[in-house]
């Protein structure tokens, strides 16, 4: 059998990856949320107060900050958004990875070589696809997808393939408002747990376990030439995740 990939990796979007997006694809509500990327605000508490969740609070439950004026709003993608989504994986992977993977795998990352793989995934049924757009450029800053479970043992409902922010947008809670936003769908879809596959040497998965998923397996994952360790992080509150900014206890 394959080896799963993790959320950080770059083919943990396969062929068989399941994947649904675009205009006709069952997606989550639009939700917006403010933030500074110049000047990162973690004073996100507004977000958690103004609604119980993707489906209802008025029209912008995840607000981050009032003080600071950069709009981001978390949309279901459109065919359109496919260069910038495979801009923000290429850059992210590139600031990410560096030092975990091999330079030369990375270097030779394309985004168009990226765009075409989005593009097919995004035609297929299953999977869901949320970007990140930055309101005042109209461009995409980051993105998550998610769906099926793949090759997991009973009770992992869903899986998040993969969550990227590009590094100028780290640290405004971005980050945390889509993972909200992931765990509101998936609610909305009858599913009781998420997992992630996180590459163990990635610097951010204490983001995950700030946000309340704990670690519940182990594995190896296959990119290029090189075998990584990869951790499996499992949310088994997805009211909680989809309602909370910040749920670690
Ligand atoms: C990981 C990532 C999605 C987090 O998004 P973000 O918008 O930067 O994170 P947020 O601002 O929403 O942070 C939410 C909480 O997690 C914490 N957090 C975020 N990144 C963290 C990190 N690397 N280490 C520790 N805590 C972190 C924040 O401090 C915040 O906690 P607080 O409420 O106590 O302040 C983003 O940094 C990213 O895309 N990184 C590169 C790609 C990656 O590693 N993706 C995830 C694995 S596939």
């Amino acid at each position: 059998m394959r080896a799963r990939k993790s959320c950080g990796s770059l083919s943990s979007l396969n062929a068989e990856t399941p994947w649904q997006a675009g205009p006709n694809a069952r997606v989550a509500p639009t939700v917006a949320c403010v933030a500074n990327k110049d000047k990162p605000n973690r004073q996100y508490a507004a977000g958690r107060d103004s609604g119980p969740g993707l489906s209802g609070g008025g029209p912008h439950p995840y607000i981050i900050s009032m003080r600071n004026f950069r709009r981001i709003e978390i949309r279901p993608a459109v065919p359109d958004d496919v260069m910038m989504i495979a801009s923000v994986l290429v850059s992210t992977w590139r600031a990410t990875f560096r030092g975990i993977i091999s330079d030369a795998y990375l270097d030779a990352m394309k985004v168009e070589d990226q765009a075409i793989g989005h593009a097919r995934r995004m035609r297929s049924p299953g999977a869901f696809l949320l970007v990140a757009v930055d309101m005042s450029e109209e461009r995409v800053i980051g993105f998550a997808n998610y769906g099926r479970a793949r090759a997991m043992p009973p009770g992992f409902d869903r899986e998040l393939y993969e969550l990227y922010l590009l590094p100028e947008f780290h640290g405004a809670g971005i980050g945390a408002a889509l993972l909200r936003a992931v765990a509101a769908h998936c609610r909305e879809m009858q599913a009781s747990s998420l997992f992630a596959w996180v590459l163990a040497g990635n610097p951010n998965r204490a983001f995950y376990e700030r946000l309340g998923a704990r670690a519940v397996g182990q594995g190896r994952v296959s990119v290029g030439r090189q075998s990584l360790e990869q951790i499996a992080y499992r949310w088994d509150d997805l009211a909680k995740l989809a309602g909370a900014g910040n749920v670690a206890t």
